[in-house]
This record gives C-alpha cells, sequence and structure tokens, in this order.
C-alpha cells in the first residue's frame, strides 16, 4: 500500500469525500444553471456549495479549527513545492472541486469571511473538473507530513527543495539530477564514479552540480530566479534559500552552455 494509505490507516491523515447532490432540495439534485450574462457551458449553484460547507464546517469551535478553503481552478494562484510545504502545516483543508464553467463566484467571497480562501491553479493548461488537481495537491502534501516519507530529508532535497521546514535544502530552488543504482556499468554505461566512492563531501558537490545542469537544461526560468531572486514572482523560498549560486555553481553552468554573469543571464 502507498505511504499516503499507511498514514491514514495509522490515522495520522483523515480524508473525508462529499457528495455535493446531498445539499440539494430539488428532485433532480440540480447543481448547475446557466451562466449570468450568457455565454457557454454552466456554472455551479451557489446555495448547494453554501450549505454544503456550512455543514462541514459547522463544528469548527476556535479560530485553530478553522479550515482553508481551497478552489481549483485553472484561474487561480500557482500550486508549487512551497505552497504544498504551506499547506502540509494546516490541520484542515477543504478542497472544492467545480465541474462545468465553475462555481458561482459568491461561494468564495462568502466563505472568505469565516475562513481563508485560496483559488489554485496546478498549472497552464484546462481540466474539466477539479478533481483530479485535486489528486495532486493532495498527494503533493501528504508526502510532507511527518512520518509520510522514510526518511525526512527525502523531502528537503526533493526538486524544488521546499520541505516541510519551508527553508530548503541543499538543492533549494533546483530540480534534482538524474539517479543512479546497480549495476556499476549497464549496457556499457558506466555510473558516475563519484557515488562509489565514499567521499561524501564530493557526492554532494557533485550532486548540486548535477542539479545545476538539469536545471539549466530543463528550467532556464529557475535559474534566472536564483539568480535575481528579487525579481522573482515567488519570493519568499528564494530569500530563505541556502546560497543562491556561488563561483562553482557560475562555472558550472557556464559549462552548461548557460553562462551567468552579474547583470544578467546569457542564453
Ligand atoms: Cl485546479 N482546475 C481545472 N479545471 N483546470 C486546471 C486546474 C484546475 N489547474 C490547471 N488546469
Amino acid at each position: 500500500m502507498s505511504l499516503i494509505g499507511k498514514a491514514a490507516d495509522r490515522g495520522d491523515i483523515t480524508f473525508g469525500i462529499h457528495d455535493l447532490r446531498r445539499w440539494t432540495s430539488d428532485v433532480h439534485h440540480t447543481v448547475d444553471d446557466a451562466p449570468f450574462g450568457g455565454g457557454p457551458g454552466m456554472v455551479m449553484k451557489p446555495e448547494p456549495w453554501g450549505e454544503a460547507l456550512d455543514e462541514i464546517t459547522g463544528q469548527v469551535k476556535g479560530p485553530g479549527e478553522r479550515p482553508r478553503l481551497v478552489i481549483p481552478t485553472p484561474a487561480g494562484i500557482p500550486f508549487s513545492q512551497e505552497r504544498a510545504a504551506q499547506y502540509a502545516a494546516e490541520h484542515w483543508l477543504i478542497f472544492a472541486c467545480g465541474r462545468y464553467e465553475g462555481i458561482d463566484g459568491r461561494v468564495g467571497d462568502d466563505a472568505r469571511s469565516r475562513m481563508p480562501v485560496d483559488e489554485v491553479s496546478i498549472g497552464d493548461y484546462v481540466l474539466a473538473g477539479g478533481e483530479p488537481p485535486v489528486l495532486v495537491m493532495t498527494e503533493a502534501i501528504c508526502r510532507l507530513l511527518p512520518g509520510v516519507l522514510g526518511n525526512a530529508e527525502s523531502a528537503a532535497d526533493d526538486s524544488f527543495g521546499f520541505g516541510a521546514g519551508g527553508a530548503g535544502g541543499a538543492m533549494a530552488g533546483l530540480v534534482e539530477g538524474p539517479a543512479f543504482t546497480r549495476p556499476r556499468v549497464w549496457r556499457g554505461h558506466e555510473g558516475p564514479p563519484v557515488l562509489l566512492s565514499g567521499d561524501h563531501a564530493a557526492i554532494a558537490r557533485w550532486r548540486r552540480d548535477s542539479a545545476l545542469r538539469r536545471t539549466a537544461l530543463n528550467r532556464p526560468d529557475l535559474v534566472e530566479r536564483l539568480r535575481s531572486p528579487e525579481k522573482s514572482d515567488d519570493r519568499k523560498p528564494l530569500r530563505t534559500a541556502q546560497g543562491g549560486l556561488d563561483e562553482r555553481d557560475r562555472e558550472v553552468l557556464a559549462k552548461a552552455g548557460f553562462p551567468v554573469t552579474g547583470e544578467g543571464v546569457a542564453h
């Protein structure tokens, strides 16, 4: 079974799934209607959502128990490893999955008077509903919870490098380099010998170099953010990231065809 499934069995995480039609009162259990102002598609009616959120959040007593409402929408703020870490620190998240052309805009506005509300997108493409994004987000969040991963460092050194602690490990702001296992030689390709050297400092440096090379190749946008955190649109992780780019990092990037100068990144 998955590590998240085991955490749920231990009672470390509780999942609840609710059918919105439970909070409808007409015979057809209608949850959608034509949009005000016309246009294609259907909009989710506010009343069932209001009733559902009232009932589900009804037992809340103090501010410490207040849930955060997350509304998946392609028009939302970007979901990221940093946001996953922030959500992993929340004690209760409610995901309101919209279908059709989305949920009536007053639902989020009304909920905001009682709880924090985020509209969140998982990327720049359009899906038919919020359910797949919620699967994606819950997996990213739950694997950061204490005891879910085997080893606490595996989250700190993930790509993007912002573990549950938020500050980030040695790979803060980078994607991870490739990994290797036995056999030492496979189809004539040898694994990097340094990884078998037992020299932990050399291994750590090699891993950072390989993360920098892969980031330069696949994610030049991330290198640019590391280079000039003040220009970043997602500033906090870069201010808390350890190091930024040192001289050796710049050498590695230059050799990867990605020279980083004092003033700009030459492509
Ligand atoms: Cl959160 N929802 C939908 N429907 N489409 C999306 C999305 C969310 N994120 C990217 N595309």
